[in-house]
């Protein structure tokens, strides 16, 4: 493999501190800058280069790419689907002109050779077909969020087909892991509710039983990323963005699985205004694109994620009680 440079741009979300972590592993600590608004206390974060990047400043974008050149950028700051709605013009600003700097400097300046952008489950609406969700459909999101998710798969796709950029995106479901906090999703309960269990035992769920959402496991996502980022181009045939799948459940059928393992473990229920986007959203994707076109396949069922979930997560609370 050349010697690539590699940009994280939000490193210090939920998705950024995991694929800093593996991109390094991968490429080297020094090969891999990590850039964000602010700088997180993870440990990760020491590792390597770090700046501290607000993805609206195009200059210091500029910047950064003059010191480090970067052949590839994973352009991942965004604000998600129920902040973005606390403040819809600011959401539709960061996510849209954030993309619109990267990829003006990957076609400007010709030091970025490929840009991983994701886009999201949110880019679908209330008229997509819920279950068995085609790549190709209707699309009518009612988010602020998934408004600039579906422009923006349109809009990266248009950068490759004008000017030949190297775009890749993935149409993330909900992702669970347990290295770093989620920001502000719509299906973050399946976080916390982790942490639930193992602290109080209970979760009180702020959407109802019933709605069944895509969800994929961390590794399963990073997975994703990284392989269709290291897919030859000619494997990427779709340049909007690719349905990717891990699995599909219910809260009630989350809590299930926990009680498997934590049988005095309960559930509540308090549905708030997320619960209107959840119901906009489909409920279980195709991606047969994704298999056919780099190969891919997901490990972790339900079970299987809630298993190594708490067992990587026990400790975390066990040291607390300790101290
Ligand atoms: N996890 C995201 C959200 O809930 C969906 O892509 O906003």
């Amino acid at each position: 493999m050349t010697k690539e440079t590699v940009l994280v741009i939000g490193s210090c979300g939920q998705l950024g501190t995991e694929l800093v972590e593996s991109l390094r592993e991968i490429y080297g600590d020094a090969q891999v800058v990590a850039s964000d608004i602010k700088k997180s206390d993870n440990p990760v974060f020491e590792g390597g280069p770090f700046e501290d990047l607000d993805i609206l400043d195009a200059d210091r974008l500029g910047e950064i790419l003059q010191k480090y050149k970067p052949t590839q950028v994973y352009h991942l700051a965004a604000l998600l689907s129920a902040t973005a709605e606390k403040n819809p013009e600011f959401g539709w600003k960061l996510n849209m002109e954030g993309l619109f700097h990267v990829l003006n400097a990957a076609r400007d300046t010709g030091i970025i050779k490929r840009v991983y952008w994701p886009s999201s489950i949110a880019a679908f609406g209330p008229n997509t077909e819920r279950f068995n969700t085609p790549q190709y459909g209707a699309m009518d999101p009612t988010t602020i969020y998934g408004i600039s998710k579906l422009a923006g798969e349109l809009y990266a796709q248009y950068y490759f087909n004008r000017w030949g950029i190297d775009t890749r995106s993935l149409r993330y479901p909900g992702l669970i892991g347990y290295k770093s906090a989620p920001g502000g999703g719509t299906t973050d309960y399946a976080v916390s509710i982790y942490h639930d269990a193992l602290t109080t035992e209970h979760h009180t769920c702020f959407l109802k039983p019933g709605t069944t959402l895509p969800m994929l496991y961390m590794p399963d996502a990073l997975k994703a990323t990284l392989d269709i980022m290291h897919a030859p181009a000619e494997q990427i045939k779709i340049r909007s963005s690719y349905n990717l799948a891990g699995m599909s459940f219910a809260p009630e059928e989350i809590a299930a699985s926990i009680t498997k393992e934590i049988p005095s473990f309960t559930i509540s229920y308090e549905p708030d205004y997320r619960q209107a986007i959840a119901d906009s959203w489909p409920a279980v994707i195709d991606d047969t694109r994704a298999t056919e076109d780099w190969g891919w396949k997901p490990q972790f069922d339900l079970d299987a994620m809630t298993k190594d979930m708490l067992k990587n997560l026990k400790p975390q609370y066990s040291a607390e009680k300790a101290k």
